[in-house]
């Protein structure tokens, strides 16, 4: 089937708006069991990041070795019970996910603190497939760099066929050569592009090698969990197409051009591999001066002689449409200078401020939160424009709800559904969703030191 790209997703948005239906959309589950389809125990542990050495104070949410990938059902009720083992208090934040603001993981803001010993169910019905993730949103920069996040494939309803299925966690760890974490981030790098890591991995090792079918139709999901790194990826050695970027599908142009991955938002890839047995697939990383192989696929067995176009496009997610008629403006201005004094939070604050959304610095979430930035009408359309006014790139992520793409000053946009937008140097994108979620939601930025230096803020809707 040939259908333009833009036909595409107009055509899938109409079957979304008559999915998604009213205003306010009903997440969560009806029937939610007493006992919770998994415990997640986040704890400290050890883990080999680099030969003949032993990190410690690892944070993880499994006994050893990275988080487990969770696989939740689109439109199945989920309950994920955390059971709080580290030395310090905690929350899960679901990200991309659209679900009730109580689920959402903000201390302060949608929760209290769960304390070491403590737990806390979160339940909710995933409305939309696609790669998601998950990590705490209490003392962020420590915990994520210290290990805690983790992978959530929502299963589309009806198994789209592919051969193999393999999610990749791609995060830097900043250690030094005996394999111990050093400093989490240097000030002055917080304010300009964010503290990067010293060890590159994907699910925690470096270029790990997997075994694929030898031509076989694979599905590759690339999660940045990193807290400061923009991926650049490229596949060598096989044909790829997108078939979804942050959880929502795309058209599935072929071809794979060194997209950016910024940090919180994920890729999709549909992976036609070599028909020869025992060759290398490599996925590499151009944003560095100096590319590198993230993860290696090697081919095994006879080939499975399949094709790039044998399978249908992923079903679209029931976002509702705005209505760009009636929508309401409001601007979101991101800069690098504050106007008022900051507003000091102590859930992990790193006690500088050294950005600001529309003039005010918000350095992380504290018992008495500043107002929101913005009030919204539930079922409202809103346009919301990110504006850029600092020379680096910032992936602006918002809680709870789903977004489209309209328009950037700087470069074609393609009108796609996302909750985490990388907004270039001097870049204003607009934005436009339906506020059918009622709740206080974050909007920040995902390199987490500028999050904790000012970049961050809410907005309500009632
Ligand atoms: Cu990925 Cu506020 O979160
Ligand atoms: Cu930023």
């Amino acid at each position: 089937m040939t259908q333009s790209r833009r036909n595409f997703l107009k055509n899938s948005l109409v079957t979304a708006s008559a999915v998604a239906g009213g205003a306010a959309v009903g997440f969560l589950g009806s029937k939610a069991q007493a006992r919770p389809d998994l415990v997640l125990k986040p704890a400290l542990t050890e883990h080999s990041f680099l030969p003949d050495t032993l990190t410690s104070k690892v944070f993880s949410y499994n006994a050893t070795g990275p988080a487990p990938v969770l696989r939740a059902r689109q439109g199945q009720p989920f309950h994920v019970r955390l059971e709080n083992a580290l030395p310090e208090e905690t929350t899960i934040h679901w990200h991309g996910l659209r679900l009730p603001n109580a689920m959402d993981g903000v201390p302060f803001l949608t929760q209290p603190y769960v304390y070491e010993h403590e737990t806390f169910d979160y339940i909710f019905t995933p409305p939309d497939a696609g790669t998601f993730w998950y990590h705490p949103h209490c003392n962020t920069l420590e915990q994520m760099s210290y290990g805690l996040n983790g992978i959530l494939i929502v299963e589309e309803e009806k198994d789209p066929g592919f051969d193999q299925d393999l999610a990749l966690n791609l995060r830097d760890w900043r250690l030094g050569s005996d394999g111990q974490f050093i400093k989490l981030y240097q000030a002055r790098k917080s304010a300009r592009s964010g503290t990067f890591g010293t060890v590159k991995t994907a699910n925690w090792q470096e270029n790990p090698l997997f075994e694929v079918p030898s031509g076989g139709l694979i599905r590759l999901r690339l999660v940045n969990t990193d807290v400061t790194r923009i991926f650049k990826l490229g596949i060598s050695g096989a044909t790829a197409k997108i078939i979804a970027l942050d959880g929502y599908p795309t058209p599935g142009q072929p071809g794979l051009d060194q997209q950016s991955v910024g940090p919180g938002q994920r890729m999709d890839l549909a992976i036609l591999l070599p028909e020869e047995e025992g060759v290398d697939v490599e996925l590499i990383n151009y944003s560095a001066s100096t590319p590198w192989t993230v993860s290696t696929l090697k081919t095994k067995g006879p080939s499975l002689k399949r094709a790039i176009g044998d399978l249908k496009p992923l079903p679209a997610n029931p976002v509702p449409i705005p209505d760009l008629a009636s929508a309401e403006h409001i601007p979101f201005e991101f800069t690098a200078t504050a106007e008022s004094a900051p507003k000091s939070g102590f859930c992990g604050s790193l006690g500088f401020s050294f950005w600001a959304i529309n003039r005010q610095p918000w350095l992380g979430v504290s018992p008495d939160p500043m107002a929101p930035m913005a009030e919204l009408k539930l079922g409202k359309s809103y346009i919301f424009s990110f504006i850029n006014r600092t020379p680096h790139t910032h992936p602006i992520h918002l809680h709870g709800l789903s977004f489209t793409l309209l328009k950037s000053n700087k470069r074609p946009l393609e009108p796609l559904i996302t909750d985490t937008a990388l907004l270039l140097p001097d870049e204003q994108i607009d934005v436009a969703f339906v506020a059918d979620n009622p709740g206080d939601w974050l909007l920040h930025c995902h390199i987490i030191e500028h999050q904790k230096t000012g970049m961050s803020s809410f907005i309500r809707i009632t």
